[in-house]
């Protein structure tokens, strides 16, 4: 197996989100998650403010526990993250990412977020330029590049995120930094490689992994084929 920007196929981690899942049967599907070899289970938490739409907050994450060993990620799209960091860190979040757009004091929110014990994430929009994290990248674990507008599952991915993903790799390399690319937003397996290939490391698929007629197993297995065939 080749690599590419150092990195192995291993390295490259599948992060379903929860929100296209069947929830009237979401302990067996974050069960067949696990079985399918997934690393991350991505919350989308949607307040109805900062995007038009409302899913879930916290309560979420604790009753999934109990069906699955996967580090929980929330992703926060809210208009007040520092009112729902403490719920969703207290909830047994192991990641945590807020948005830059809204959000004057981004520091101290991700170091709230890393003294409480999480990984902690900065999220871009589509039109929100990568420069955005020129001060605050070193600190970050992870950077969230969204390839939709957030807010909704089953949209289509955005080309412009790609070289949103090039950009952050090289500037990770230039810095000798380590913190992992995160993609969010219509991810399937037809552009997975590409995707992988500009350098991220952290794929979010939603209706790429739950929707379809084929099963979580299968999908999972055919993300997971277009990003070997990527390396
Ligand atoms: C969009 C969410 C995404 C979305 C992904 O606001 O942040 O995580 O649910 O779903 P798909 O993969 O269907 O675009
Ligand atoms: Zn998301």
């Amino acid at each position: 197996m080749t690599n590419f920007q150092n990195r192995k196929v291993e390295d490259v981690w599948l992060a379903p989100s929860l929100l296209a899942a069947d929830w009237s049967r979401a302990g067996e599907q974050v069960a067949q998650l696990q079985s399918a070899g997934v690393e991350w289970l991505h919350f989308d938490a949607m307040d109805g403010h900062f995007v038009p739409n409302l899913s879930f907050g916290a309560l979420f994450l604790p009753i999934l526990r109990p069906h699955c060993n996967l580090h929980f990620d929330a992703h926060l799209m809210v208009s007040n993250p520092q009112e729902r960091i403490p719920e969703f860190l207290a909830a047994g979040a192991q990641s945590i990412s807020i948005h830059v757009e809204n959000q004057p004091h981004l520091h101290r929110l991700i170091h709230q977020i890393k003294d409480g014990g999480a990984l902690a994430g900065a999220v871009l929009n589509p039109a929100t330029p990568v420069e955005t994290l020129n001060v605050i990248v070193p600190e970050l674990d992870f950077v969230l590049v969204m390839s939709v507008n957030p807010g909704f599952g089953g949209q289509k991915f955005l080309p412009l995120a790609l070289q949103k993903i090039k950009q952050l790799a090289q500037l990770r390399i230039q810095q000798e930094l380590s913190f992992k690319i995160q993609v969010d937003g219509g991810v399937v397996a037809a552009n997975a490689g590409e995707i992988v290939r500009a350098g991220a490391d952290i794929l979010v698929s939603g209706s790429g992994v739950f929707g379809g007629p084929r099963t979580v197993a299968e999908n999972v297995s055919a993300l997971r084929g277009a990003i070997a065939a990527a390396f």
